[in-house]
């Protein structure tokens, strides 16, 4: 019978736990022993882990974070640590490693696999969305819906003071949750990195925005909402760029880590079930050092180096919308 490890590395997702969850399941029903490294790779350095059974299963699918938890490990991103932690798997008799995380966590795993023979599953968890060769990732949902809700809210008072709002939203160096994060909370206009073209061309069309809607509707509300890492200096960046446009009492409202928090919605928990399940039925087979994903709604499997290598488009549709939506605003004037 074979033995199964499963870790959880890097930025930790609302559904990895649900993920966990279904991998202990399918591991029990095929009779293959589990054990779950704690702190990511770390803990597959420091041989810290635990076993996993149905025990740990109560209550699991709807926890936010990951009872593995997780860490970003610097020593796995040297060969010394890549060749110790292939020494601890074969020292475990570990037959196959699944490594539930994002784009670094899956660097490692590949470089793993070049020193390492037994066979490696990725599954996609991160609420940036920027893995290739899968439709979403495992914890996307839930913090759109978590920012989402967020900016509603900003939304009441800046309504009630009639103010301009900027909301920094995560996503590393991708735009999804921000892009999908503005369209579905109705925000007036949305910075990502895919279409950022200079601060300075942004901060005009920011500005004739705010300028055509105040003159179409009088003082109301404006919501801006900026994916991370694009706006040289941040949100103190763009609202010095727009008091030199005379736009003053601008508030910034950072949503930070509280987009990784929560429980996850019933999405993720199907996207996380299925994948997880989907890895354990790989187990054995001769498929390794690749990503399961879904496309379509089917699973699929998807070589380690292509989930990082070309950077996954937008949704073409979701930009239409909110390009439209921006616009319309702006020509009714
Ligand atoms: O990858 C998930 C993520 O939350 C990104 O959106 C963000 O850029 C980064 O992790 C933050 O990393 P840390 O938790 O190490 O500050």
């Amino acid at each position: 019978s074979k033995r199964v490890a499963i870790l959880t590395s890097g930025g930790d997702a609302p559904g990895m736990n649900a993920c966990i969850r279904a991998v202990i399941i399918a591991c029990q029903k095929a009779n293959y022993t589990l054990i779950g490294y704690k702190h990511g790779y770390n803990g597959l350095l420091q041989q810290e882990y635990i076993s996993l059974s149905l025990d740990s299963t109560h209550n699991l699918i709807q926890q936010g974070g990951t009872i593995l938890h997780s860490a970003r490990c610097e020593e796995f991103k040297t060969r010394e640590g890549v060749f110790k932690a292939a020494k601890n798997l074969d020292k475990a008799e570990i037959d196959t490693l699944i490594v539930i995380g994002g784009d670094g966590s899956f660097r490692g795993a590949e470089t793993l696999g070049e020193e390492w023979d037994g066979q490696i599953l990725g599954i996609p968890g991160t609420i940036d969305n920027d893995i290739g060769g899968t439709d979403a990732t495992i914890g996307y949902f839930t913090a759109i819906d978590t920012a989402m809700s967020s900016i509603d809210k900003v939304r009441d008072t800046a309504d009630a003071f009639e103010r301009i709002f900027l909301v920094e939203v995560m996503g590393r160096n991708a735009g999804f949750l921000a892009l999908n994060a503005a369209l579905s909370a109705a925000a007036d206009y949305v910075v990502v990195p895919e279409f950022f073209e200079s601060p300075d061309v942004e901060v005009t069309k920011i500005v004739s925005q705010i300028k055509a809607q105040r003159a179409l509707k009088g003082p109301v509300s404006f919501i801006v909402v900026v994916a991370e890492n694009v706006w040289p200096n941040g949100l103190n960046g763009l609202t010095e760029a727009l008091q030199h446009h005379h736009i003053n009492d601008v508030r910034p409202v950072t949503l930070g880590h509280v987009q990784r928090g929560g429980s996850p919605v019933a999405q993720d928990r199907l996207l996380a079930t299925t994948l997880g399940e989907f890895a354990v039925s790989l187990v054995g087979s001769d498929i390794t050092n690749i990503m399961v994903g879904e496309v379509n709604q089917r699973p699929v499997t998807v070589p380690l180096p292509k989930t990082w290598e070309n950077a996954k488009p937008l949704n073409v549709a979701r930009v239409d919308a909110m390009l439209t939506l921006m616009n319309e605003r702006y020509n009714n004037v």
